[in-house]
């Protein structure tokens, strides 16, 4: 492929960069459970980790590259920085993928080559071109980024991208790293590059960009006018800061508007030929795997995977909308996989049908999760009478989620209400095996439930968030609880989901406090950042 790409390459780091974001730390299971996922959607590209920060990242793009890297499946990459270590360890993570990328970068801007680098421009241009020859002798497949881009002066960004180019690199990705352009600028940006960097064809325009200033869709959609081809983008727009240019919207917007973009590829306007690879009735499903697993809330009124995405409340749209849907609305819910929520089984239903839904739904889970998961589906379905889609993929997130099993819940126990002193008694086996019962009073139940629980397992922190949504409507309806909390400067969080709120609370706060707490007890990793 060159730069003359027909469509748009969609390259996912919410396992990386989006996993970058406090609270959002993923374990291995869980980011093969969402690299599967993502492959389903139809992703080009997996950015599955970053594999020299730590054995940990090593060990998940090792997985992910074995494992979804097939070959017809997505690209794998690892992050690298242009650092010969960097690189060897990104290109053995990757070497089991069908098709594995390394991607290497390098700061292009005079802040960062002063006070980070603290190298010169011509040090800066030799230590990325000799880092791309080296990739190169690991994969064809080269994808360099000179970071903070940006902010970068745009002829030294030119000389730096003709010589990365010459030296091997097939995607060159322009990264907003602090997002601070504005869609103008970043579009010119991109269109200076088409013009200047004299063997841009030899190599895709990619652009990565955060959302700082809210701008980072906007950015993107101006540099595909000017000839960016792949966009880096991430599940939710979650990542460092105010988080990525989220994928759902971009696909979205070019989808919904291709009328308007067709022309930028060359093609007729009224050309129904996708823009991307996107499968995307998979983007809802998705967006709340993503957001249950790394604990990152989805706000209601997120564009296209917000709960008011598609809620009409006012009279006059619900009038329209009934009269016909396109008064207000610009996409079907349909399109995003929102509508498709059947009733599917209830309490009768048997271990087979179980096993076929989860297996339509997507789901392949191991006969240890499917009875786990199983066990759950019967004792959610004895209190809730039809189980629909949403709720069999709660009860599997639930399930499959590895949270390190250090102390567990045996018993909860509440008493509150209008007269009452909420009060709450909690069993919990520590991780040495004992039973430990403990009882608090707090300003409500699952306050009270909280104290609890800390009076047993110690460990001070700060509750930050609390959350509950219901899965479904109805008064049956399972909750799920997200929660984060805040130990020294790091976040956890935890998710739960049950038909008793009590319950997924405490649930999701034992989940949280067990990621603390195998946090503190395991031997801190290397330490780099992006
Ligand atoms: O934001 C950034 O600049 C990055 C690079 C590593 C691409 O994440
Ligand atoms: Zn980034």
């Amino acid at each position: 492929m060159n730069n003359q790409a027909d469509r748009i390459i969609i390259f996912d780091t919410t396992l990386r960069d989006g996993e970058q974001c406090p609270g959002a730390t993923l374990n291995i299971e869980e980011k093969l459970v969402i690299a599967k996922q993502l492959s389903r959607l139809g992703v080009d590209v997996i950015e599955a980790g970053f594999a020299f920060a730590s054995p940990g990242d090593f060990a998940a793009v090792s997985k992910i590259a074995e494992t979804v890297g097939l070959p017809d499946g997505p690209i794998i990459c690892s992050l690298a920085r242009a650092k010969q270590d960097d690189i060897k360890t990104a290109a053995a993570a990757i070497k089991s993928a069908a098709k594995g990328r390394i991607h290497t970068f390098l700061a292009t801007s005079d802040i960062h080559l002063q006070y980070k680098l603290k190298k010169t421009r011509p040090e800066v241009v030799s230590i990325a071109r000799d880092m791309v020859a080296y990739a190169k002798s690991f994969t064809n497949d080269v994808e360099f980024s000179p970071e903070d881009a940006g902010r970068s002066d745009p002829e030294f960004l030119y000389e730096v991208l003709t010589e990365v180019i010459a030296a091997g690199a097939t995607t060159v990705n322009i990264p907003d790293t602090v997002g601070y352009t504005t869609p103008g600028e970043f579009g010119n940006l991109i269109r200076g590059i088409k013009e200047n960097v004299p063997n841009i064809t030899q190599a895709i325009i990619s652009v990565h960009g955060h959302n700082d200033l809210g701008l980072a869709v906007a950015n993107f959609l101006e540099a595909v006018k000017n000839g960016a081809r792949q966009l880096e983008c991430t599940i939710n727009g979650i990542g460092e800061r105010a988080g990525n240019a989220a994928l759902e919207e971009l696909v979205m917007g070019l989808h919904v508007r291709r009328q308007y973009f067709n022309p930028f590829f060359g093609r007729p306007a009224d050309s129904e030929a996708p823009l991307t690879n996107i499968d995307t009735r998979q983007i809802y499903k998705t967006s709340r795997l993503v957001s249950n697993l790394t604990g990152m809330l989805v706000q209601p009124n997120k564009a296209i995977v917000g709960a008011n995405a598609f809620a009409h409340e006012s009279g006059i749209h619900q009038d329209g909308v009934l009269k016909n849907k396109l008064t207000y609305e610009i996409m079907d819910a349909q399109l995003i996989g929102l509508t498709d929520n059947q009733i599917v089984l209830g309490k009768h239903s048997g271990r087979n049908a179980f096993r076929s839904r989860l297996k339509e739904l997507g789901f392949e889970l191991s006969e240890n999760d499917l009875n786990k998961a199983f066990i759950r589906f019967k004792d959610v379905a004895d209190k809730k009478k039809d189980i629909s889609d949403w709720d069999l993929e709660a009860i599997v997130n639930d399930e499959i989620k590895q949270v390190p099993d250090l102390f567990k819940i045996e018993l909860v126990q509440v008493s509150c209400g209008s007269n009452a002193r909420p009060t709450a008694t909690v069993t919990l086996r520590t991780p040495d095996g004992q039973e430990l019962t403990d009882a608090a009073i707090g300003t409500g139940p699952v306050d009270a439930v909280y104290r609890a629980i800390n009076r047993v397992v110690n460990v001070p922190n700060d509750l930050i968030e609390f959350s509950v949504q219901s899965v479904t409507a109805g008064i049956d309806a399972l909750g799920e609880v997200t929660i984060r909390l805040r130990y020294e400067s790091r976040v956890f969080s935890g998710h739960a989901a049950n038909t008793d709120i009590i319950v997924a609370s405490a649930q999701a706060y034992v989940n949280a406090l067990n990621r603390l707490y195998a946090a503190i007890n395991q031997k801190t990793n290397q330490e780099v950042t992006a």
